[in-house]
């Protein structure tokens, strides 16, 4: 067959990834970690098909199309040709020098903060590895799209290892544990109400480029924070071990906004909403005389928290208390569905949190750890026609 579709998740970093030692490449000056959450939820879908009777290389993205004289997409396409004819096993039923047709969806909004290019460079190189029969590891492939997709290559906890060599062979992802190790553990996503002003907001990629450049906080962050936290956090994930789990990931959402601030110009990611959450988070867990909750923001304000499953009813209480929705009838949490309960009055009390406007708080993803990307057999499910157009 020459078209293949696939879906593939969106992972959430605890221990960012910021800054690049090399911008063509995409390799990074630290490892990170991240979780790759429940593709139910959320993913992105891709078909990609080759054609001898096809003019010219397409892509649509999310219903438009787009141009494909996009580089990162050129080198993701450059290297699975380059690994398809290096592949003495391949069948031989496709032809390399053939147009490719692309077609891509994500089925949750593109919002700052949702890390869209991951699960959708992931969607693409995986899609493509398929198509093209191409082995082995594909992870330093779909890094070359967006850094963070490596990670989405994979299901459970993943490691992106930054590397030393310079061609980037060695900068790939692993997985540290399965979806199934820590199957208590829950992911809400808060999605935000966009103010006026949140579009003046600093854009990832160059922001990125001017922190390694400016900042001398990340040069103290890169040589003995990460590497530390890297290792400590990985023996929480594999013990279980939230109270220590949520600790260093709220510590490294902080540092690396305070990387972003250090940077000059500065990157400012979050918000008022934002840092509201963040004291909400911090008086719930002195309420409860623990860490129940983490918080961990990306390049956007949007929050995305960690917790166990126990715990979501009551906090989910708690976050609609102090964040009411714009109206009783709009939908306002997603995903795995939840029962309310009430929140006990002495826990309102000892957070001492007013409720804020209605409507700040759009709405809530609730998700959990996934498995990495799959592919979609039934013919139904493809996003472009026989004759390669979209559906
Ligand atoms: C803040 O992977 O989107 O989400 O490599 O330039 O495509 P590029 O950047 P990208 O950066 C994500 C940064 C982050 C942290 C993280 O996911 O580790």
């Amino acid at each position: 067959m020459n078209i293949v579709t696939c879906i593939a998740p969106v992972n959430i970093a605890v221990i960012k990834y910021w800054g690049k030692r090399d911008e063509k490449l995409i390799l990074p000056l630290n490892d990170s970690i991240s979780a790759t959450l429940n593709t139910e939820q959320m993913h992105a879908k891709t078909t990609v098909m080759t054609s001898p009777e096809f003019k010219e290389d397409k892509i649509w993205l999310n219903g438009k199309e787009e141009s494909f004289d996009n580089p990162r997409l050129q080198n993701c396409l450059k290297e699975i040709r380059r690994r398809a004819k290096e592949n003495v096993n391949s069948e031989g039923d496709i032809d390399c020098s053939w147009c490719v047709h692309i077609c891509s969806q994500n089925n949750f909004p593109t919002a700052a903060g949702l890390a869209s290019s991951a699960a959708g460079y992931a969607c693409l190189v995986y899609a493509l590895a398929e198509l093209y029969k191409v082995e082995g590891d594909i992870t330093a492939i779909a890094r070359q799209g967006s850094g963070s997709a490596c990670r989405s290559i994979l299901g459970g906890f993943v490691h992106w290892h930054q590397g030393s060599a310079s061609d980037g062979s060695d900068s790939i992802a692993t997985q540290i544990v399965p979806e199934s190790h820590w199957s208590q553990l829950r992911i809400l996503i808060l999605v935000f109400l966009e103010r006026k002003l949140d579009s003046y907001r600093s854009k990832c990629s160059l922001g990125m480029q001017k922190t390694a450049e400016t900042s001398e906080l990340l040069k103290h962050r890169i040589s003995h924070s990460v590497p530390r936290r890297i290792q400590e956090i990985t023996e929480a994930i594999v013990s279980k071990n939230f109270e220590k789990f949520a600790e260093l990931t709220m510590k490294d959402s902080n540092q690396f906004h305070a990387v972003c601030l250090d940077t000059f110009p500065p990157n400012v990611y979050m918000n008022d909403t934002s840092h509201a959450i963040v004291s909400l988070i911090h008086a719930y867990n002195n309420a409860l005389g623990e860490n129940k909750v983490a918080y961990t923001f990306d390049a956007g304000p949007n929050a995305c928290l960690y917790l166990l499953e126990p715990d979501v009813p009551q906090f989910l209480s708690v976050i609609n208390h102090v964040f009411p929705p714009a109206s009783q009838t709009s939908e306002y949490l997603k995903g795995i569905p939840v029962e309310s309960t009430p929140v006990p009055k002495s826990l309102v009390t000892s957070i001492g949190l007013e409720p804020q406007e209605s409507g700040l708080l759009k709405y809530v993803i609730h998700t959990k750890v996934g498995r990495g990307p799959q592919i979609l057999t039934e013919s139904n499910q493809h996003l472009l026609n026989e004759s390669g157009q979209p559906k």
